[in-house]
């Protein structure tokens, strides 16, 4: 458990500090652009094994922090482990990413299991309590899940697609048994989420990539409503527990999500617009993002023009600086240190 005397700067700005130095870190910040994560992975067998190993998945966890001193870290695990946990076949393979048996017949939705095994997310409950022992106070340790919409996707399709046409259309096709699948997740995340606050998690992140392709009536349907009932469902457990929303791509769609849902902040990807975003949004909740991870891997007077923008938009309000999407593997940790030199430097 965290001393609740020492100040956490996310905690901070989640709970409506305006600090003169915005707290950072990145989403996907453990991962393969960092050589010390590669070498624990070889060791580790599988991606999953290395999820469910509380040593080695702690381990992943520190490094980011050891190495660059950010103010969050994040849980190491996978959306995907929740599918896993209900029975579903989740592998992952080298270079192609995620494979699940589909889901894609009503049959099947209709005989999944009502919850999740418990038993397959104990691991992960025990590398927040090791991950947390190790932090220093000052550090926020999120935990997260994905969001129903988002996990769905993954499910139905059986992999990663680029426009999530096998979700989209079986959620015009069969609304009920569409509407059954996200019912059993948002039952999964809210224990999933509530156990990982008790297990040590000072906040968590409900990840919703994959928001941004549905249409808004869709999007209130598929991607709020739940998120809601997932907020809702965990401070009814957790009084007071702080949630991030991360529905990427909802743009335009943001100011509707922060009065529905009820979190207390939002990730924007790079595409916010700056205007509506402090007017609708961030005078409301705190914000989390929108560095373009593109412009993080180009570096130079690319780069701290990029930061410097996500400053001067956003930086005299609740910000929480981070990307406005995952770091990807052939990021320049170099980059990476001049960011943070740049944001830290900074005084609103
Ligand atoms: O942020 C962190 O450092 C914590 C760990 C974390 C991972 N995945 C580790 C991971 C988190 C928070 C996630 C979330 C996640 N997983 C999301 C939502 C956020 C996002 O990036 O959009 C999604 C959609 C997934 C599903 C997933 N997992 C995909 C599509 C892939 C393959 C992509 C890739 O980069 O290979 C994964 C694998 C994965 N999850 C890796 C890591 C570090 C790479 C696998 C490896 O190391 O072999």
């Amino acid at each position: 458990m965290t001393d609740v005397r020492s100040h956490q700067p996310v905690l901070g700005v989640l709970s409506g500090e305006r600090p003169a130095v915005p707290p950072i870190w990145m989403m996907r910040q453990a991962g393969r652009y960092l050589p010390e994560y590669r070498e624990v992975r070889a060791k580790a067998g599988g991606f999953l094994n290395l999820c469910f190993t509380p040593e080695l998945a702690a381990e992943v966890t520190l490094q980011p922090i050891r190495r660059f001193g950010f103010d969050a870290a994040i849980l190491f695990s996978d959306i995907l482990v929740v599918p896993h946990a209900l029975g579903r076949t989740v592998r992952f393979e080298a270079g192609e990413g995620p494979r699940l048996d589909p889901l894609d017949r009503v049959e099947d939705i209709a005989d999944l299991p009502r919850e999740a095994d418990a038993s397959v997310f104990a691991p992960i409950y025990e590398t927040l309590r090791l991950v947390r022992r190790e932090l220093k106070p000052s550090v926020t340790l999120l935990g997260f899940c994905g969001a129903p919409w988002t996990v769905a996707t993954y499910m139905i399709a059986g992999k990663g697609t680029s426009d999530q046409a096998p979700a989209r259309l079986l959620a015009y096709r069969e609304p009920k048994a569409f509407a059954t699948l996200v019912d059993v997740l948002v039952e999964a995340c809210i224990d999933y989420l509530s156990a990982q606050l008790e297990a040590g998690a000072d906040a968590v992140q409900i990840f919703d990539t994959w928001a941004g392709v549905l249409p808004p009536h869709e999007f209130a349907r598929w991607s709020i409503e739940p998120t809601q009932r997932i907020v809702a469902g965990v401070r009814a457990r957790s009084p007071g527990a702080k949630i991030i929303g991360f529905p990427r791509g909802a743009g335009a769609l943001l100011p509707d999500y922060i009065e529905r849902t009820g979190v207390d902040a939002v990730g924007m990807d790079w595409t916010a617009e700056p205007r509506l975003i402090r007017e609708r949004v961030q005078s409301r909740v705190a914000v989390q993002g929108n560095l373009d991870p593109m412009a993080l891997i180009a570096g130079g007077d690319a780069l701290d023009r990029a930061v410097d923008e996500v400053l001067t938009n956003y930086g005299r309000g609740r910000l929480i600086f981070n990307l406005g999407h995952g770091i990807q593997p052939e990021m320049p940790i170099a980059h990476v240190e001049r960011m943070l030199q740049r944001v830290r430097d900074h005084r609103a």
